[in-house]
């Protein structure tokens, strides 16, 4: 009688555990379900682009050591800011948006390239190793001036 009452409150404090452990489970995969999406796809008025911060003052926004912000802004036919420079070895973490159409922001040599959207905010990050003139590019066909849509980032 004694061994069968042990067993049992065992029983109930590893039925408690399970209860717990699936609790914290179930409230932990409710909280990450409930955050909003992280990154790529942050909604933007696209003819409120430039009002809405960041982008109002489109540019470098220094953060840390060789650590920047780029709030771009892609347009027919160019981009805002239209020169960027920043130390060798810089990180720099892209924020672009379009006011119009759809574009393309792409530097070639890099694993940089990204579809531009209109009402969306795209992300990445990139760091740059080497010194150089690094050209962005619109490779998304956006009409008549698409050819002609490139800003420059100076590494030195
Ligand atoms: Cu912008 Cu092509």
């Amino acid at each position: 009688m004694h061994i069968h009452r042990l067993e049992k409150i065992w029983l109930l404090i590893g039925f408690s555990m399970l209860v717990i452990f699936l609790g914290v489970i179930g409230v932990g995969a409710f909280a990450l379900g409930m955050q909003p999406p992280t990154g790529h796809h942050q909604a933007i008025d696209p003819d409120k682009v430039d009002e809405t911060p960041p982008f109002d003052r489109p540019g470098l926004e220094k953060i840390g050591e060789k650590e920047y912000n780029a709030y771009m802004v892609a347009y027919a036919f160019g981009y805002k800011q239209d020169k960027l420079e920043v130390p060798v070895g810089s990180t720099i973490h892209f924020q672009v948006t379009s006011s119009d159409v759809v574009h393309g922001f792409q530097i070639p040599g890099t694993n940089v390239n990204l579809m531009v959207v209109p009402g969306e905010v795209n992300h990445l990050s990139y760091t740059f190793k080497e010194p150089g003139e690094y050209l962005v590019l619109c490779n998304e066909y956006c009409g008549a001036g698409h050819e002609y849509m490139a800003t420059t980032i100076i590494v030195s």
